[in-house]
């Protein structure tokens, strides 16, 4: 979860590959079917995790950091048409959730942002710079991280990495610079020994007291931070996850994800709501489930000419949680086709990105209906909703088997004007919200995860659906 500035404009955590276009290339995606299921289960397999921990949720943010941010946010836009004139009247950041652990880094307790779709573990070194979206140098409390940083100089199991940085760059304008080094890191009781981190000390952030760092859990491919000072290269490693599978800590190669919705008072209320989800460790969190589950092979890509093909073979490279979608059911749905290829599971969207005539014919189904507006923010096509309306029953079916949203989840509270009236948007948006760099990339975020638990198995390459009990 990394996009506490978008909910409008829709950047995620997967926006980082876009916006680095300068430096890496920018992906065009194609259409292709995965392979089918390898599986099919009533029951889902796993055991109960050996190592869980709850997640938090952020605080509500200052409106004049937004609007400071707006400005490095429109620097990134990789079209350029986000001017941000009316960033201001939209308080954006009210409704967002992000999903947070308390982890420790060399004994030293944090707590970051949990990604499944980024991969490099970072936490900000103590004595850093703070710099404005305009490389200002500023106080360190305009970053407003959540502690005076890790002090690596304190910690006995930390080793440095010379002449090695990372350089990270995320969709929200957070910019993060600085050496890299080895500690160990511990969440939720699961200890990896030397784990290769980022422990940035210039930052460019927009904190609310309670972040100071994140950590990764997307493949490998996707690390793009990390490069040797002296030539440039990029230097891959072993993120987290990796790294405690190849120390034999964990019995079973995988790790599950069950995250809350939110309530609105929770968010107005509350600085940090407690306990709204686990990330969980070789098996499944302490959350109750149904007998319903499959598994599913993950969609690699090959990537030929900046264009990223979907393919399985050996040259494949993992990027995102990609499956392919039978079809969705809904009110009106047999009028549209419904399935879909190469879609992204990701915790850090919070909305479903689907087919342009899906999400309209899903919109019609609300009572009273959704309407297709503007954005004010980048001029993109979005439906906005009654705060008070009933969403349609909404399924998902895939591999054969089929999962059911929450009509709650549909309705998502999304920003506020100034004069205290909240938006709220369809859980359910069109492709096109999204632009271009988004070509053919649809996505099931957490409208969809909040109903399911999601097991995650980056070693084979697969992952596991479970429904979750109503809650
Ligand atoms: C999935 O990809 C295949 C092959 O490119 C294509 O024939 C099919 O129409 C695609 N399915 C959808 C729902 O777009
Ligand atoms: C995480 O750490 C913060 C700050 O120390 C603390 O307030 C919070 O209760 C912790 N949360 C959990 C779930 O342990
Ligand atoms: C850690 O030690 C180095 C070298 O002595 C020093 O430059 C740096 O300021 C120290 N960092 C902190 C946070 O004290
Ligand atoms: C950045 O620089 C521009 C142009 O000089 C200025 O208008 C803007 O206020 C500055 N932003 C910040 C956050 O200092
Ligand atoms: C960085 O590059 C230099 C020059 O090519 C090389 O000597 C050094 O071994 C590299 N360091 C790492 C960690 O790859
Ligand atoms: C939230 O944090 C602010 C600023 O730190 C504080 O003034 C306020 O009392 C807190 N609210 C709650 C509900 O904890
Ligand atoms: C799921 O299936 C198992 C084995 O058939 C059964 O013991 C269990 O009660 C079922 N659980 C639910 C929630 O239906
Ligand atoms: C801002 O962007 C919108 C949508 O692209 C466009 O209609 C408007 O003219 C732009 N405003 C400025 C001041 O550039
Ligand atoms: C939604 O319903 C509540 C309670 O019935 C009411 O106070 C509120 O004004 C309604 N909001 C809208 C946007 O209609
Ligand atoms: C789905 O059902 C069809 C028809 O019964 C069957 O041919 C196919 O093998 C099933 N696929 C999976 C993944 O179970
Ligand atoms: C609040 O402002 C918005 C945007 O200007 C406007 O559409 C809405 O009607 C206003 N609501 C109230 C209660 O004034």
């Amino acid at each position: 979860m990394f996009i506490y500035l978008d909910a409008m404009s829709w950047l995620s955590t997967i926006s980082v590959l876009f916006l680095l276009g300068a430096a890496n290339a920018r992906f065009t995606f194609v259409q292709t079917p995965a392979p089918a299921p390898r599986a099919h289960q009533q029951v889902t397999p796993f055991p109960r995790a050996e190592f869980s921990i709850p997640f938090n949720s952020k605080a509500p943010r200052r409106k004049s950091k937004t609007a400071a941010f707006a400005a490095v946010r429109r620097l990134l836009s990789p079209t350029g048409d986000d001017n941000g004139t009316n960033v201001v009247a939209l308080d954006v950041d009210r409704f967002e959730v992000d999903y947070l652990a308390n982890i420790t880094v060399g004994g030293q307790d944090f707590t970051v942002i949990v990604d499944t779709g980024s991969v490099d573990t970072w936490v900000i070194q103590q004595g850093f710079n703070c710099k404005d979206p305009n490389g200002t140098l500023v106080p360190q409390s305009t970053c407003a991280f959540g502690t005076a940083g890790y002090d690596t100089n304190a910690s006995k199991t930390f080793q440095p990495f010379p002449d090695v940085n990372a350089n990270m760059i995320f969709g929200n304008g957070a910019v993060l610079n600085g050496p890299v080094g080895f500690d160990t890191v511990a969440v939720g009781g699961l200890e990896v020994a030397n784990q290769e981190i980022a422990v940035p000390n210039v930052a460019t952030f927009n904190g609310h007291g309670i972040v100071s760092g994140l950590l990764g859990l997307a493949f490998p491919s996707l690390i793009i931070a990390v490069f040797n000072v002296s030539d440039g290269q990029k230097l891959p490693y072993d993120p987290f996850f990796f790294s405690a599978v190849k120390q034999e800590k964990l019995k079973d190669p995988i790790f599950s994800v069950s995250i809350d919705r939110v309530t609105v008072d929770q968010l107005a209320n509350d600085n940090v709501t407690q306990n709204i989800g686990y990330l969980s460790f070789g098996g499944l969190p302490p959350v109750p489930i149904l007998n319903t589950s499959v598994t599913l092979p993950i969609q690699g890509y090959s990537i030929v000419n900046s264009t990223a093909i979907p393919s399985n073979g050996p040259d494949a490279q993992f990027l995102f949680y990609t499956v392919d979608i039978q079809s969705y059911t809904f009110p009106g749905s047999t009028t549209v086709l419904t399935a879909s290829n190469n879609t992204v599971l990701d915790t850090g969207t919070t909305f479903n990105i689907l087919p342009e005539d899906v999400a309209a014919v899903f919109a019609a189904g609300f009572d009273p209906p959704a309407t297709l507006i503007t954005s004010p923010l980048n001029g993109r096509p979005i439906y906005v909703v009654d705060c008070n309306a009933t969403a349609p029953e909404f399924l998902v079916t895939l591999g054969n088997t089929t999962f059911s949203i929450d009509p709650r989840d549909q309705v998502v509270p999304s920003a506020q004007f100034d004069n205290g009236t909240t938006v709220c948007t369809s859980g359910t948006q069109p492709i096109t919200s999204l632009g271009d760099a988004f070509n053919m990339q649809f996505i099931l975020g957490d409208v969809f995860l909040h109903n399911v638990v999601s097991t995650f198995n980056p070693i084979s390459k697969e992952v596991t659906l479970t429904q979750r009990a109503k809650y």
